[in-house]
């Protein structure tokens, strides 16, 4: 796991989109896996500040977002597709067809999971794995105790993590319980992971994550097994590793 402290979120974001816009330039149809969450509008808005200064084409890429709230339709205002629409998709030249998120309004959730599985899998897998973190250490809708074996399914979220995100609902909304994400599994089949976490409420989680035992307690120890894991933070979200003095520490 190579973990690099930035002092400036931003900086930690722009290090991020860099990562991206490179694995782009190697690989014009890289497969990216795309998450979603308040961390991740900067980075792609630096994506496509690269885009419109022609630094990079946005055109052949293709995309499997982690996750989507079951029971919300695409055109819900807070559905994953919606925020991806948003944030990335609307601004973009790629195929839509070639974007893929999960349908949460699928009649049979479990179903649509098993298909995006196989989507993954059709496409040749992720090149490179885009990661938010949960304050309480989930990684997609991973939440603690999922197993590490686990495929794209059906989950139950945490009442901790539907506390988390209902910033993004209207009052009278109540957040899904339940989402369908890719599994950890699927998560660790990613030929290079990517994961960014930003400010002190990350801190607690990103401790866990590094320093840890490895356990399906907190889901995002995972990517210890993982051979290709980069994690940017900034300082906030570093605050309570042992050693965060080296720019990378490992
Ligand atoms: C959400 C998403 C995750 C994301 C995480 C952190 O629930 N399902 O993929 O990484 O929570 O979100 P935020 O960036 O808003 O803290």
């Amino acid at each position: 796991m190579n973990i690099i402290v930035f002092p400036e979120a931003q900086t930690a974001t722009d290090f991020v989109a860099e990562k991206l816009v490179n694995t782009i330039l190697k690989k014009p149809d890289a497969v990216l896996g795309l998450a979603t969450g308040g961390t991740m509008p900067p980075v792609y808005a630096a994506l496509l500040r690269a885009a419109r200064n022609r630094q990079v084409s946005l055109s052949d890429l293709r995309s499997f977002n982690l996750d989507e709230y079951v029971g919300l339709a695409p055109d819900h205002p807070q559905s994953y597709h919606h925020f991806m629409r948003k944030h990335l998709f609307d601004h973009i030249d790629a195929k839509t067809n070639n974007l893929f998120v999960p349908r949460g309004d699928h009649p049979e959730p479990a179903q649509e999971a098993s298909r995006y599985e196989g989507a993954i899998i059709e496409a040749g897998g992720i090149d490179v794995q885009l990661l938010g973190l949960g304050a309480n250490g989930h990684i997609g809708f991973n939440e603690p105790s999922a197993s590490f074996s686990s495929r794209t399914r059906v989950e139950t979220l945490t009442d901790d993590t539907r506390l988390a995100n209902a910033r993004f609902f209207k009052a009278d909304e109540s957040v899904p319980s339940q989402a369908i994400t890719v599994g950890i599994a699927t998560i660790l089949d990613a030929r290079s992971i990517l994961l960014l976490a930003t400010g002190e409420a990350k801190a607690r989680a990103v401790q866990a994550m590094i320093e840890g035992p490895i356990e399906e307690n907190c889901p995002a120890s995972a990517l210890r097994n993982h051979p290709s894991v980069t994690v940017a933070l900034d300082v906030g979200a570093a605050s309570r590793l042992s050693s965060k003095t080296g720019c990378p520490v490992s």
